[in-house]
């Protein structure tokens, strides 16, 4: 490690929040944890307490994992959506600003229409066809134009140990169906939360970089539906068991992007880590167990 850094990381109850704070603790830094019942990101008082206090004579860093991350809700809780994914990381970035703290703050796919054929790049034209969407992207301009240094790190298809996600869906829909139906016309990028999370902390310890915005997800690209077999691979069962269906057979209040591949050349450029291809990384990640009770055999409710 170059420098210990005072790290702040919000919304660090939820997937990537509570990587971030394992990857940056291992990393060796000085960590300060804040889920939203010790920090509500939408309360600007409160948020300029933790960023005046953060510093302690080292260079300090607010990764923001808070997100207001249900995205079919978000479609009729407009306001709630606006205040965690808009209000918040302006708050951050304004508290930022003032402190001379840096901001890491994550955002997503989303914002794109998705109906690209190539991966997308930062700088490429943003479109969002849903309310969260739209709430992350006005999150995204509120961060940059009250802190033009932060950094605002684009991800996708989050999975990780904590939390509800694809992986620990499967994992469950394996043990109680015989054979699943799973969209196979949307492309994306599967990206593990501790890759990420490493991600994330290495780009707060680069003070050399200009801000912006950058891609991070696993590499590589696949379906929700080979990705299904792919997890069902994992615990042993036959992938033969997962049916491809289409978007329109499970129609949700929120538009998905049909195609939602980000380029990571940008990250790459600055110099950073890229992440492995998203196959190897679930192939760990279902290694070490904890997304159901079908994971190395053992139930998490055994003595
Ligand atoms: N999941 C994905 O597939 C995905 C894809 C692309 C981008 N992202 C982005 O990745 C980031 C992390 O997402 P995630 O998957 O880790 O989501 P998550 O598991 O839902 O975690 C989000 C966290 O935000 C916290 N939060 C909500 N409102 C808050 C508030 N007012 N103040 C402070 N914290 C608040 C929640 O805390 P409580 O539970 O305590 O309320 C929750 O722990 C987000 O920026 C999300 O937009 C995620």
């Amino acid at each position: 490690m170059t420098q210990r850094l005072a790290l702040l990381v919000t919304g660090a109850r939820g997937q990537l929040g509570s990587a971030v704070a394992e990857q940056a603790r291992a990393a060796g830094h000085s960590v300060t944890v804040v889920g939203s019942a010790e920090l509500d990101v939408t309360d600007a008082d409160a948020v300029e307490d933790a960023v005046a206090t953060l510093h302690g004579g080292a260079r300090a860093v607010v990764i923001n994992c808070a997100a207001h991350t249900a995205v079919d809700a978000a479609e009729t809780d407009v306001a709630a959506a606006a205040a965690v994914n808009e209000d918040g990381p302006a708050n951050l970035a304004a508290a930022c600003a003032r402190h001379g703290v840096q901001l890491v703050h994550v955002s997503t796919d989303y914002v794109f229409a998705g109906d690209a054929t190539v991966p997308y790049e930062p700088g490429d034209a943003t479109a969002p066809r849903s309310v969260y969407g739209r709430t992350k992207l006005a999150g995204e301009r509120a961060v940059l134009a009250a802190l033009p240094g932060a950094h605002v790190v684009r991800t996708a298809w989050v999975y990780g140990r904590h939390g509800s996600n694809f992986v620990s869906t499967m994992v469950r829909l394996e043990r109680e169906h015989a054979t699943v139906r799973v969209v196979d016309d949307q492309r994306g990028s599967p990206t593990w939360t501790a890759d990420l999370a490493a991600g994330l902390v290495e780009l707060a310890g680069r003070a050399d970089l200009p801000g912006g915005v950058l891609h991070a997800t696993n590499s590589g690209s696949t379906t929700w539906y080979e990705f299904a077999r792919a997890v069902f691979t994992e615990v042993g069962a036959d992938p033969g068991r997962v049916q491809p269906c289409g978007t329109a057979e499970f129609p949700r209040p929120a538009p998905r992007p049909q195609y939602s591949v980000l380029s990571g050349a940008a990250w790459t450029a600055a110099g950073l880590t890229p992440l492995r291809p998203w196959r190897e990384a679930l192939h760990q990640a279902m290694s070490l167990g904890g997304f159901g009770p079908t994971q190395s055999g053992v139930h998490p409710a055994a003595p």
